[in-house]
């Protein structure tokens, strides 16, 4: 495998360009390849069994395009479908949910942390047996939050639904006193503001794409794949549909020009 080849990256839509964004950020020199499954949103609400389908198929497209590592940039299909796929493949894969899971460990003083994210990763109790493993004395309180991802989608970023939304599904967690909240969904972050103002300064928002970046460094030097070429990145976006409209997200969300999104029939692989 060439250290010149691109990181794959993908997400159920637009969530995972902030895990992406984090990537440019730490590691600039890196190409990347990034799949935004958007006819086939939202994840958090599907059965595993399908959550491990489409997490397949977009591995066997990521793979075709020669990608070295893949960075599964969606907590849901990082809490049903990793631990099944990355045994069937011969190359690294990491997901956001046990870099999140060690910050959020880290970050707690008082041992009270909420979890906001979808269904699918609340009802998996993944985040509870990572953050457990690291400290058995800490109480965890996950609320999911389905109505967030398609607002996030549907671009009402800051609009009084979507605080209204926020208000409600954070209302049971403030009760219980929590000090720390895991933004754990990858669109939860472009929530960031508005969360905040919601749940207050005393809270500490813990969004585990800036550990998912730090630990894919890690990955590439151990494996020896670090991108030494001196050579400007390359960076590809693909979806699932609507491509115009995810070009048009993804350049207010990254820093660099998206140029073009491709769209691809995820179907067929
Ligand atoms: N952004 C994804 C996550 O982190 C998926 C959201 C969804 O499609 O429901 O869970």
């Amino acid at each position: 495998m060439s250290s010149n080849a691109p990181i794959g990256v993908f997400d159920s839509g637009i969530g995972g360009l902030t895990v992406v964004k984090e990537i440019m950020n730490q590691i600039p020199q890196e190409s990347i390849i990034y799949f935004g499954d958007t006819a086939r949103l939202p994840y958090g609400s599907k059965s595993q069994e399908t959550i491990v389908t489409y997490t397949r198929q977009i591995i066997r497209f990521l793979m075709g395009k020669g990608v070295k590592v893949i960075v599964v940039a969606c907590n849901t299909a990082s809490a049903l479908a990793l631990e099944t796929v990355k045994t069937e493949i011969n190359i690294p894969i990491l997901g956001v949910v046990k870099p999140g899971a060690k910050v959020a460990a880290d970050t707690t003083r008082n041992g009270k942390i909420g979890i906001i994210a979808t269904e699918g990763t609340i009802y998996s109790g993944i985040y509870n047996n990572y953050i457990n493993n690291i400290n058995s004395q800490v109480q965890i309180f996950g609320k999911p939050c389905p109505l967030l991802v398609p607002l996030v989608e549907e671009g009402l970023i800051d609009d009084p639904i979507t605080t209204e939304m926020v208000r409600r599904y954070t209302k049971d967690l403030l009760e219980i006193d929590i000090d720390t909240l895991v933004l754990g969904c990858t669109h939860y972050p472009l929530l960031r503001k508005t969360i905040q103002r919601v749940v207050g300064e005393q809270i500490t928002l813990v969004n585990p794409a800036y550990e998912t970046a730090r630990k894919l460094k890690e990955v590439l030097m151990q494996n020896r794949l670090e991108n030494n070429s001196t050579m400007k990145p390359n960076h590809q976006f693909f979806v699932s549909d609507g491509a115009e409209k995810f070009k048009h997200f993804a350049n207010t969300i990254l820093s660099c020009e998206v140029v073009e999104t491709k769209d691809v029939n995820i179907e067929s692989y």
